[in-house]
């Protein structure tokens, strides 16, 4: 995110405008937190992971007291439009505040979970797959010494984008997604197969939101059918959010950024900015909410032919 705010400042500072940053997201912006951000203040930002502006979510916000004060503020201050990076939450709010009181704004999509409609990618979604895939690597190391079975349980509340990715990436045995209705005998029909053929290492990746339940869960379910396994478990939970971004990551959030102030400037407004099959679109917000970006079932069937 630090690298899509650092590209907004630079571009709205290129194109002779000023750039404020809010800090706590809408609570900031009800509270007049506020920052004025020139090409200095945002230097050396890009290897750097969160947001330097902090980001929380907020209760006031939804309220129409909260939108009001915000509104205030930003006639206070003069601002005149938003870019506004994050979820399908913060893009919620932020339809919500342009039907309200007509100030442009234009999203940003920022999830590590990728299941925004819109585009292609969300920024950190890439740092987080590649951080899922160097642990369940290094997890691999220890599954394989020992001849362990490992449930390596990643994000995804809703969505099973990292999870399907990182397993690929990998070659786990399994993946479990929150968009699949998997039971547990096909789960140890395909157990039962890797040991038929020999696997001596196995890992399952099974994302936080998916329907047999957690880790945990499933791996006293796994025990109780094959008590001879060594089963582990691994939950990996908010390392996947941080650390320095990846080279594409930085790449999406300065083309992303460039683009939200590009697209304000030619009188965009309550739409997200994305790229899809290579190409910059603009979707309603109202789009971006109301629909989600759909897993690749393609990856899930390569994924089920590797792992024989
Ligand atoms: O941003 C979405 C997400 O990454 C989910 O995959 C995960 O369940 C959630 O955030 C965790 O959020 P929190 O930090 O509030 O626990």
């Amino acid at each position: 995110m630090n690298a899509a705010i650092r590209a907004v400042v630079r571009s709205a500072v290129f194109y002779n405008k000023k750039a404020f940053g809010v800090y706590r997201g809408f609570d900031g912006l009800i509270a007049g937190d506020f920052e004025e951000l020139n090409s200095k203040s945002v230097k050396n930002i890009l290897s750097a992971g969160g947001t330097f502006l902090k980001s929380a979510r907020s209760a006031a916000f939804m309220t129409k007291e909260g939108r009001q004060k915000a509104f205030d503020q930003l006639q206070k201050h003069n601002i005149d439009a938003i870019v506004l990076i994050g979820g399908n939450g913060s893009f919620t709010g932020g339809h919500l505040f342009f039907e309200e009181f007509g100030v442009p704004i234009i999203g940003v999509p920022g999830t590590i979970d990728n299941d925004l409609f819109g585009t292609d990618h969300t920024i950190g979604y890439d740092t987080a797959s590649n951080t899922v895939t160097h642990c369940v690597d290094k997890i691999r190391d220890t599954a394989q010494s020992h001849n362990r079975l490992f449930i390596v349980e990643v994000m995804g509340r809703d969505s099973g984008f990292i999870a399907l990715n990182a397993a690929l990436a990998t070659g786990a045995i399994e993946v479990i997604l929150p968009e699949e209705n998997k039971t547990y005998p096909e789960l140890f029909t395909e157990l039962e197969r890797g040991a038929a053929n020999k696997k001596t290492s196995n890992i399952i990746i099974a994302a936080e939101g998916n329907k047999l339940g957690n880790a945990l869960e499933i791996s006293a379910k796994v025990k109780e059918q094959f008590p001879s396994l060594d089963v582990k478990v691994t939950i990996l939970g908010h390392l996947q959010r941080g650390g320095s971004p990846s080279n594409f990551d930085r790449v999406l959030a300065s083309k992303l950024g460039v683009a939200a102030v590009e697209g304000l400037l030619n009188g965009k407004t309550d739409v997200m900015v994305g790229i899809e099959n290579h190409k910059l679109t603009y979707t309603f917000l109202q789009q971006a909410i109301l629909n989600k970006a759909r897993i690749d079932y393609e990856l899930l069937r390569i994924s089920k032919i590797l792992a024989i």
